[in-house]
């Protein structure tokens, strides 16, 4: 079916951290660049996105940071809103679902299905934290996980062996907010009997083959395993309050109330939006990373069903996840490329990371992002192809012809073949990025580059221009024709290149995708700008920097989570206050006859001499600590050691490898022979 117009989303990122790669290779980079093509190809589209400022880790992050929700959500809609804008994801409009508009639309949508009897009401045990009044969702809920014994699994899932868990399956559980353990406590809320809807949303399903493996394949097993009735509100105060009454204390479920933010978004952008939501005619595609399948393949459009005036989804291109040199990317380890940061260090580079992201997407399975890799990306590929060919049309353009485009004179076989060859390329593309392969469509857009580059190098102009100069002419004028190609059919992917190459070659930025399949865009006798390089080499230096960086972030994660257990049981501060600690001076000291580790030495303590025997002739000679300042404890009664008696005792601290060293007073501290408290 040929569609009339398109309602593009990507998914609501929750408003509680910056932005990262993993983000933009999961959803934001390919959604962009389906709808970049699709305004090139004259298409009516909208595209959608917000933050989601409602659910439990918006809740959770302000506790930890001591503010409330609100400061969370207003300062992150801001920083993602402006990651987003800075790499080029062109939303139509970037809002909230906490936008008034939104929480009358979700509490409109509750309110029809209420009306239409839609939702099952029930009562169910769920945990409460009496000290802190709240019944707790399922994150504020911490306990021994059944399956592998991991102590902080939380109330919906072991982050350690990776099970769905319900709150009520934990051993031991306690409230994260108070650290006590909850009970469970009688509560009602209202259900989406999505067990039996199951027959519509099958045949939903079923009627998308087409999807993606791994998107049909996830919802065939959701299908398989049998739906379940879900609760469609929570006891929180943090949300959508549920507009019904008896519902004091409760709010929307995040997931109900977060893809109706969609349509309070399209709402927000024109007073036309419920022709992109209502009109058959109008096609849906949501970008989501994996994580969010079942909620916009099953539970949305079950809501979109029982609901009845909306359009269903036609596509939920979901990606899977990508990540950073080998390892998850994590916001609390903090392993991760921010984007924010990316920028500090590689400025005006914002193609550079699209192009990696794209090339490397993780469209069928996980990826994998390294530093080396965008390394060689952009050395090998943007700069030695796409840029290369293109700084040779041009400043060879400016050589011999003061940057006039020259007139093409004959054709000759190899160039009819060429012209042929250059004017499939939209179509090649387009298929590609239609059918979501953005990999592909980048690739075959790099093989057009790779064209431009081999016909230069197969005609040499460059040596023709002594022998042939008419020749030359051709030669260069179809040079400029694919660069003002390559030109439109790269903007997708890179704007920002696009837009330069475009000022450059001083191209009609009215050209669109369909003019792509011409070799005339630039006519004979037209003007040219100056030549600047489109990409520059990144050198090791700043990629070596990279590496370090997140080399530190491990170690700095390592030594937090590094529990030092106290070698010895606790001792109070009075017996501490005990002994009686000097600062001494080491005047003589020798081995004890037949010992290892024995040292007899004689201390000035600032209050007398006395004799010591001391453990340590493993670490010291004798020879080398005469003169040496220790700290001795001074009123540690006397004993005989191998028949000597030892006045004191020398203080020893251990490093991290168990090797001992004095406790010495260092020059700023030094008080001879004073006591230190
Ligand atoms: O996974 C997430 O980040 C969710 N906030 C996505 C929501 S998508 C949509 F439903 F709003
Ligand atoms: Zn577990």
């Amino acid at each position: 079916m040929n569609f009339k117009r398109h309602t593009v989303t990507a998914a609501l990122p929750y408003a509680n951290g910056p932005v990262h790669i993993g983000h933009l290779a999961g959803c934001y980079l390919p959604a962009d660049i389906y709808v970049r093509y699709l305004r090139s190809k004259g298409e009516d589209v909208k595209f959608i996105c917000g933050s989601d400022e409602h659910g439990v880790p918006i809740t959770i992050k302000a506790k930890k940071e001591g503010v409330t929700p609100q400061q969370v959500v207003d300062k992150y809609n801001k920083i993602m809103g402006d990651a987003f804008k800075e790499f080029g994801v062109s939303f139509d409009i970037y809002s909230r679902t906490s936008s008034p508009t939104h929480h009358a639309t979700a509490s409109e949508f509750f309110k029809t299905l209420y009306d239409k009897g839609v939702f099952q009401e029930e009562v169910t045990e769920q945990y409460f934290d009496e000290k802190a009044n709240q019944f707790l969702a399922d994150r504020y809920i911490i306990g021994t996980c059944p399956k592998c014994a991991n102590e902080n699994a939380y109330g919906d899932q072991c982050e350690k062996c990776g099970t769905s868990l319900n709150p009520t399956d934990l051993i031991n559980p306690r409230s994260t907010l108070s650290g006590e353990k909850p009970v469970l406590k009688k509560t009602k809320n209202w259900f989406l009997p999505l067990d039996k809807m199951q027959p519509q949303i099958e045949a939903f399903i079923e009627s998308h083959k087409d999807w993606k493996t791994n998107v049909y394949g996830q919802c065939k097993s959701w299908l398989n395993a049998g739906l379940q009735p879900r609760a469609m509100t929570r006891d929180l105060d943090w949300g959508v309050k549920v507009p019904v009454d008896g519902a004091d204390g409760k709010v929307l479920y995040v997931w109900f109330d977060a893809p109706i933010g969609y349509i309070s978004a399209t709402k927000d952008l024109t007073p036309d939006w419920a022709k992109y939501w209502k009109d058959k005619e109008t096609k849906l595609v949501h970008f989501i990373g994996k994580d969010n399948i079942v909620f916009h393949c099953i539970i949305f459009p079950a809501m979109l069903m029982a609901e009845g005036s909306y359009i269903l989804p036609e596509n939920v291109p979901a990606n899977e996840f990508l990540n950073l040199e080998g390892d998850k990317i994590s916001t609390s380890r903090n392993w991760a490329v921010w984007l924010h940061e990316y920028l500090l260090e590689f400025k005006d580079k914002q193609d550079v990371l699209r192009y990696t992201l794209c090339a490397n997407a993780p469209e069928s399975k996980d990826n994998d992002f390294t530093w080396k890799d965008f390394q060689a990306k952009n050395n090998n590929e943007l700069v030695a192809i796409l840029g290369n060919f293109v700084n040779r049309t041009l400043v060879l353009t400016h050589k011999y012809y003061g940057g006039k485009v020259p007139e093409a004179a004959e054709y000759t076989k190899s160039d009819v073949l060429l012209l042929e060859e250059i004017s499939k390329y939209p179509s090649k593309i387009a298929a590609s990025i239609e059918q979501y392969r953005f990999r592909e469509a980048l690739s075959e857009l790099m093989n057009l580059a790779r064209l431009g580059n081999k016909y230069l190098a197969d005609n040499e102009p460059w040596t023709l221009i002594k022998t042939d100069e008419k020749r030359v002419q051709t030669i260069m004028n179809l040079s400029l024709q694919i660069s003002a190609n390559l030109a439109v059919l790269m903007e997708p992917f890179l704007p920002f290149t696009s837009k330069k190459l475009g000022e450059m070659l001083n191209l009609n930025p009215a050209f669109r995708w369909n003019d792509a399949t011409r070799t005339d865009l630039l006519l004979t006798g037209h003007q040219i700008n100056a030549a600047a390089l489109l990409f520059d080499k990144i050198e090791d230096a700043a990629i070596d920097a990279q590496i370090q960086k997140l080399a530190d972030s491990k170690k700095m994660n390592e030594a937090q989570n590094k529990t030092v257990e106290p070698a010895k049981a606790e001792t109070s501060f009075d017996d501490f206050s005990k002994m009686d600690i000097r600062v001494g001076t080491i005047l003589e000291a020798e081995r004890v006859p037949k010992t290892e580790k024995l040292l007899k030495l004689k201390i000035d303590t600032g209050i007398d001499q006395r004799t010591v025997v001391s453990g340590i002739a493993e670490y010291y000679k004798p020879e080398d600590i005469i003169g040496q300042q220790v700290s001795i404890l001074v009123n540690l009664a006397p004993r005989k050691i191998k028949g000597i008696e030892s006045q004191g005792m020398i203080l020893m601290a251990e490093n991290n490898a168990g090797e001992l060293s004095f406790v010495a007073p260092t020059k700023s501290n030094m008080n001879n022979g004073g006591g230190i408290r």
